[in-house]
C-alpha cells in the first residue's frame, strides 16, 4: 500500500506510523487523516503485527493541529464534514484492537493532541507540549478533544484548557495524567519500541479484549462490567488461553499465537 504523507513501517511485530510532512510540523491535512486510518486498518489486519507506534517526522513536532490553510474558506459543511471524517479515524485508532502507543515527539497541538489521546498510551519526549488552541482561531476543537481531555484530566483543568487554549509542557502533561511516560528526545523511539515489544508477549487476543472492555468503559455506550464477563468467558475459550495456564503450570515461557 503506498502512502503520500506517511511512512509505514514494520519490525519485530511492531508497525510504525510516522506522520511525514515536517515542512508543516505535520499538521493534518484531509489526506493524512485518510491515510492513518489506512495504516490502521492495514496494520489491523497484518497477522503478524501486535503493535502499533505513532509518531511525526522530525524532532520539533509530533503535530501541530489540522492544516488550518486546508480549512481556512470552508463553509459550514465542509467544517462538519471534515469534522465527521476525523472522529470516524481517531475512532477506528481507539478502538483498534492492537495497542496504538503515541510517541510525542514535540508539539501535539489541536488535531495532534486529540490523535495522542485516543492512542492507547502516551508517552512523550522532554520538549513535546500539548495544548487545544482551536479557540485562539475561533473554533472548538473538531476531532474529539472536547470529549477525550476531560476524561484525561478531570472536567475543571480541560475547560482551562481549551477555553484558552494554552500550551503545556510534557513535565506538566505527565503531572495531570495526560502521558504515561516523559524521557528524552533521543531515546522516545527506543522506550516506545522496548513498551511494544513487551506487549507483543503477551495473549493477543486477551488483549484485544481488554481494550475492549476499557473502550466501553470510556464511551459509556454499553456496560463495561458486562463486555468484561462476556471478554473473561471468551478468552477461556481461545487456545492463547490454555497456553498461558499450561505455560504456567509446566514453569515454561508461553508462546502465544493470537487464537
Ligand atoms: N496548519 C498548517 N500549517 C501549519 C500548522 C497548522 N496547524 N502548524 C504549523 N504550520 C506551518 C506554518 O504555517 C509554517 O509553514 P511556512 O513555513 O510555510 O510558513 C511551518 O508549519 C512552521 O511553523 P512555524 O509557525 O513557523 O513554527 P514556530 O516554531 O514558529 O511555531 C507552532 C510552532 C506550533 C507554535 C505554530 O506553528 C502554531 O501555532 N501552529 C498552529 C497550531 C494550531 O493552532 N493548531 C490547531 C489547528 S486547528
Amino acid at each position: 500500500m503506498s502512502y503520500k504523507n506517511i511512512l509505514y513501517s514494520c519490525e519485530n511485530r511492531v508497525c510504525t506510523i510516522t506522520v511525514n510532512r515536517p515542512e508543516k510540523l505535520n499538521a493534518l491535512n484531509r489526506e493524512t487523516i485518510a491515510e492513518i486510518g489506512r495504516a490502521i486498518k492495514s496494520a489491523e489486519s497484518d497477522q503478524n503485527i501486535r503493535a502499533v507506534i505513532l509518531t511525526g517526522s522530525g524532532n520539533k513536532s509530533f503535530i501541530a493541529g489540522a492544516d488550518i490553510s486546508e480549512f481556512a474558506l470552508f463553509t459550514p459543511d465542509q467544517g462538519k464534514e471534515l469534522s465527521q471524517h476525523g472522529h470516524d479515524v481517531f475512532n477506528a485508532v481507539e478502538r483498534c484492537s492492537k495497542p496504538v502507543i503515541a510517541a510525542v515527539n514535540g508539539f501535539a497541538l489541536g488535531g495532534g493532541c486529540e490523535l495522542a489521546m485516543a492512542c492507547h498510551i502516551r508517552y512523550a519526549s522532554e520538549n513535546a507540549k500539548f495544548g487545544q488552541p482551536e479557540v485562539k482561531l475561533g473554533l472548538t476543537p473538531g476531532y474529539g478533544g472536547t470529549q477525550r481531555l476531560p476524561r484525561f484530566i478531570g472536567t475543571g483543568r480541560a475547560i482551562e484548557l481549551l477555553i484558552t487554549g494554552d500550551m503545556i509542557d510534557a513535565q506538566e502533561a505527565y503531572r495531570l495524567g495526560l502521558v504515561n511516560k516523559v524521557v528524552p528526545q533521543q531515546e522516545l523511539m527506543n522506550d516506545c519500541f522496548q513498551l511494544a515489544q513487551k506487549i507483543v508477549q503477551q495473549a493477543p487476543v486477551a488483549i484485544a479484549q481488554v481494550l475492549n472492555c476499557v473502550n466501553d468503559f470510556m464511551n459509556k455506550k454499553t456496560n463495561g462490567f458486562d463486555t468484561e464477563v462476556n471478554s473473561f468467558g471468551y478468552c477461556i475459550s481461545t487456545k492463547d488461553f490454555k497456553e498461558g495456564t499450561s505455560a504456567f503450570l509446566d514453569k515454561r515461557k508461553p508462546v502465544f499465537k493470537g487464537n
